[in-house]
């Protein structure tokens, strides 16, 4: 079966730059034949903050939204997070979806592609500490795009680096995506 990309899009805001940044990647990522590509749009989950009874460590939705939230991100070998820097962190609404979930997150790769006034480099710090604890394997290839060089208002100019960028982040992402499935299996 072909190896699952999803590029998770995590700003919710109207006017959004992530928009641009993730429809990006996602085209890029498409020109792959190795793959399976999805671009996954958090905000379209409507996820309210976090509202289940039970952490996620156990595996027990009683809604409906994590149902529909947890069986999209189940279908993913790996995921590429395309995220903002927000207050030298992660953004909250992505950093909520991420917390509803935990098994649906284990054993898989992870990739970032950032964007911010230093490249959003603050909140792939973050999140690389917090891939840790949801037992995911972070890639050290990593695209990061400055606010004020690489956007026309919110739409994204990347430059040939970064395409480059891009591509050696998915040869990680895809390598390790391929080799977690095995540890899921067993
Ligand atoms: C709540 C908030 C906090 C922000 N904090 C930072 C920050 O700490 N560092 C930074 O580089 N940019 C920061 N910014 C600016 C963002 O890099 C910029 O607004 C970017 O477009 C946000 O991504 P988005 O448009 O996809 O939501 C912040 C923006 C918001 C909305």
């Amino acid at each position: 079966m072909a190896t699952k990309i999803q590029i998770l899009l995590g700003s919710t805001r109207p006017n959004r730059r992530g928009e641009s940044v993730a429809r990006w990647v996602y085209e890029l990522a498409k020109t792959r034949t190795d793959i399976e590509v999805e671009l996954v749009d958090i905000g379209t989950f409507n996820l309210p903050l976090l509202n289940e009874p039970e952490p996620a460590g156990g595996g027990t939705y009683v809604h409906d939204h994590t149902k529909r939230w947890s069986a999209k991100i189940s279908e993913a070998d790996g995921f590429v997070f395309v995220t903002p820097e927000y207050n030298h962190s992660v953004p909250g609404a992505m950093k909520n979806a991420i917390d509803y979930l935990y098994a649906e997150w284990n054993n898989k790769a992870a990739g970032f592609v950032s964007y911010g006034g230093i490249g959003g480099v603050r909140a792939v710090e973050h999140w690389r500490s917090i891939c840790g604890q949801l037992q995911m394997a972070d890639v050290r290839s990593q695209v990061m795009l400055m606010n004020r060089d690489d956007f026309d208002e919110i739409q994204v100019q990347p430059k040939p680096h970064h395409e480059q960028a891009a591509h050696a982040m998915l040869d990680q992402l895809i390598s390790w995506s391929n080799a977690l499935k095995a540890v899921r299996e067993g």
